[in-house]
């Protein structure tokens, strides 16, 4: 009873989650799946016959003449070269095959830029940077244009597509379609340092009309008028990393917050974005992601604390 207690449990948490490969919710991914079955039943009909095999020779009667000599001959190179070529030379042409059905190229680009520990989300076309959050149109091939800042990562949606590395002085590219709109939970996975595990991000996958709404608000600056906000934003130094567009706060090193309202999670993935969470994450993010690059802010009043994530809160 515990034990079914425990595999129930584990299949809800596995369910909420949202990141398992065995329920693509894309091409690629699907791809993948098929590709994954074909393996495992070709792996499970060779283990069976194996055993088989294997019973068949503990059980025999063996009668050592010639002729028995010969057939075990055959029977070595049938089982022992033959069979194992046609499989594994099978198994080449199958997986060439799904190889060859991936999309070189999409009809949309975004540039995914890796750091340590965040994704700098950048779209050409439409011109502005989010991050942590990549929102794609449900159903067209999105190419993703992938660099990293610092050390080697991975970018992978379980749901949606394979890994792909994020490596230093290189370009990568991997194409991108969701058959479903949704959330799909994505990560870091290639292990980057004292964070790796901290290192998520969202893909939003949205009907058309939507996702170009969405786009053509985050391309506008921050609409917000709070001089007291943006007072304490460049005199506490977040103005010195963090860029708000339409403000003088136009640092290069950190998120770009002219949308921070709008977006689902804080600090790369691990939080959701709330009040009392941006409060905390404001003034030591270190204990909460120990080793990010955001050094705790000391010099905060209790009242300017509060007016700076009132002014944050706003930036939707
Ligand atoms: Cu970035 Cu692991």
């Amino acid at each position: 009873m515990l034990a079914w207690g425990v595999v129930a449990a584990l299949a809800a948490a596995c369910s909420s989650l949202q990141q398992g490969s065995l329920a693509p919710k894309g091409a690629g991914a699907q791809r993948q799946l098929d590709l994954f079955y074909v393996s495992l039943w070709a792996s499970t009909a060779v283990v069976l016959l194996t055993l088989g095999l294997l019973g068949y020779a503990l059980f025999r009667r063996r009668r050592d003449d010639d002729e028995e000599r010969f057939r075990d001959t055959r029977f070595i190179v049938s089982f022992g070269v033959v069979i194992p070529l046609v499989v594994l030379l099978s198994m080449m042409v199958v997986t060439f095959a799904s190889l060859a059905g991936e999309p070189q190229r999409g009809t949309m680009e975004v540039q995914v830029v890796a750091h340590q520990f965040w994704w700098e989300v950048f779209y050409p076309e439409q011109d502005f940077t989010t991050a942590n959050e990549v929102h794609i149109p449900v159903g067209t091939k999105v190419e993703l244009v992938l660099e990293s800042d610092d050390v080697i990562h991975s970018f992978w949606v379980p749901e949606l597509e394979g890994k792909a590395d994020l490596v230093p002085g290189r370009t990568n590219r991997l194409v991108l379609e969701a058959s479903e709109p949704g959330t799909y939970r994505g990560f870091c996975a290639e292990y980057c340092g004292l964070q790796h595990a901290n290192m998520l991000f969202l893909v939003i996958a949205q009907p058309e009309a939507e996702f170009e709404e969405w786009a053509a608000a985050q391309a506008r600056p921050a609409a917000v008028q709070d001089s007291r906000g943006e007072e304490l934003f460049e005199e506490h130094a977040c103005a010195g990393c963090h860029t708000i567009r339409g403000t003088s706060a136009d640092g290069d090193f950190a998120p770009d917050l002219t949308h921070f309202a709008s977006r689902e999670t804080l600090g790369a993935g691990i939080l959701p974005n709330e009040r009392g969470q941006l409060a905390g994450w404001v003034v030591n993010s270190q204990t909460i992601k120990p080793g990010n690059e955001m050094p705790p802010i000391t010099t905060l009043e209790p009242d300017e604390l509060e007016a700076l994530v009132d002014y944050l809160e706003k930036l939707e």
